[in-house]
């Protein structure tokens, strides 16, 4: 592309413009960025043609427990303090009051203790217990590498932006043993927990089988206590290791979105099991029923569910979705992690990787979802 000199002069003009504005660059996204936090110095803004200006964006990003708490929404998400590769995992943190501007806030969960996280602090979700008392249940990889589920709280509850977390004592609060026979290598990514009527919760939490996917389910009275059930919520042969699992209820023939802790016996709701296939890196779900009895999720009929050819959420490359149920709007967001398709070293000379992407989930029809763009009105 020819450029006059005018143009070069215009230009230069703006990007000096922009740089003077003590290091936040106006340029990157309705989201201030930060300099200081984020590898943007590697390649200049101008240079940086795939920087969305919408989504959320830091240098390396996979979803973990998105929430709303007191009026503002958090999303956590994975990061990697390091680099623009994955490596060093710990749950970085965000809020917003409107789901497009964004604040980054201090790592909420490093990867600190042996016998819990220290080689890292993966994937997991938040709940918000009775009471509005928010609560994180995550994978950790302890000092052995084994994975292993952890628990985190608020340290003060008064604090809307929940900038300090603590892991309590009790940690882990899910592990692999010889008696239980889970593959300590693929247990992860425990979901948000959903009380049934028997003011029992329930979670589940990714693994496999050999080559059957699983969604091993786990109940407690006081979410820091946990039996594995004899049986998982769900499995599939063939699909592998499913990560992020994750189980809630929609509305049939309204448009009103549901809790996940709320009702069972309306015959107007029907739940939802996601998973995320590791091996072919895609977010496939069913729709179907369920009871608090028996704790057996039925797919619809004609609901395909072995993922290489079931339903998605979307045909392109999000990833590891999650989604909570905000009540302020009445509506259920879901989450996502878009992978680009640049290659390590692009990343590396980018200085970034990911974005998240925001999809409101709706109504089924026909036991398929409708997913949709959020509505900001
Ligand atoms: C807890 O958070 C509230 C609201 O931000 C603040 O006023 C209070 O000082 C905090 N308490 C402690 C012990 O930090
Ligand atoms: C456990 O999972 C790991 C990681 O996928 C896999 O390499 C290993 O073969 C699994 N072990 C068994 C006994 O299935
Ligand atoms: C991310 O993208 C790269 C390059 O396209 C690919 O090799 C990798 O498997 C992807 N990872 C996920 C989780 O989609």
């Amino acid at each position: 592309m020819a450029t006059s000199p005018l143009s070069s002069l215009l230009l230069l003009t703006i990007v000096i413009l922009l740089l003077g504005q003590g290091g936040v660059h106006k340029i990157e996204a309705s989201h201030e960025v930060y300099k200081g936090y984020q590898s943007l110095e590697t390649i200049p803004p101008k240079f940086q043609p795939y920087r969305t200006g919408f989504h959320f964006q830091p240098p390396r990003n996979w979803i973990n427990g998105p929430m709303v708490y007191k009026g503002i929404y958090h999303l956590f998400y994975q990061y990697n303090p390091k680099g623009s590769v994955w490596g060093n995992i710990v749950w970085a943190h965000a809020t917003s009051k409107d789901l497009v501007n964004w604040e980054l806030q201090p790592v909420a969960l490093s990867a600190a203790e042996p016998n819990m996280d220290i080689n890292g602090a993966w994937s997991g979700s938040a709940t918000i217990l009775p009471g509005g008392k928010p609560v994180i249940l995550y994978t950790g990889v302890n000092s052995k590498n084994q994975q292993v589920q952890n628990v985190a709280v608020p340290k003060n509850t008064s604090d809307p932006y929940l900038i300090e977390w603590t892991k309590p004592p009790q940690n882990p609060i899910m592990s692999p043993t010889t008696q239980n026979q889970i593959n300590s290598s693929s247990f992860r990514d425990p979901s948000t927990g959903w009380l049934g009527p028997d003011n029992i919760w329930r979670v589940v939490v990714g693994s496999k089988i050999g080559r059957r996917g699983v969604a091993i389910l786990y109940k407690s009275k006081d979410f820091v206590n946990w039996v594995k059930d004899e049986k998982p919520l769900h499995s599939a042969h063939g699909d592998g290791m499913w990560e992020c699992p994750a189980f809630y209820p929609v509305s049939v023939g309204n448009r009103n979105s549901v809790d996940t802790s709320k009702s069972s016996h309306d015959l107007n709701v029907k739940y939802v099991l996601k998973m995320s296939l590791d091996d072919i890196k895609h977010d496939y779900y069913t729709v179907g029923s369920y009871s608090y009895h028996t704790d057996v999720y039925t797919p619809n009929k004609g609901s395909i569910e072995n993922g290489f050819s079931g339903l998605r959420y979307d045909y392109g490359k999000l990833y590891a979705s999650k989604s909570f149920y905000d009540g302020e709007k009445n509506r259920r967001v879901l989450w996502g992690w878009v992978n680009e398709s640049s290659s390590v070293d692009d990343d590396v000379k980018k200085g970034w990787s990911g974005v998240m992407v925001k999809l409101n989930v709706q109504t089924p029809f026909y036991g398929v979802l409708l997913v949709e763009y959020l509505d900001y009105n």
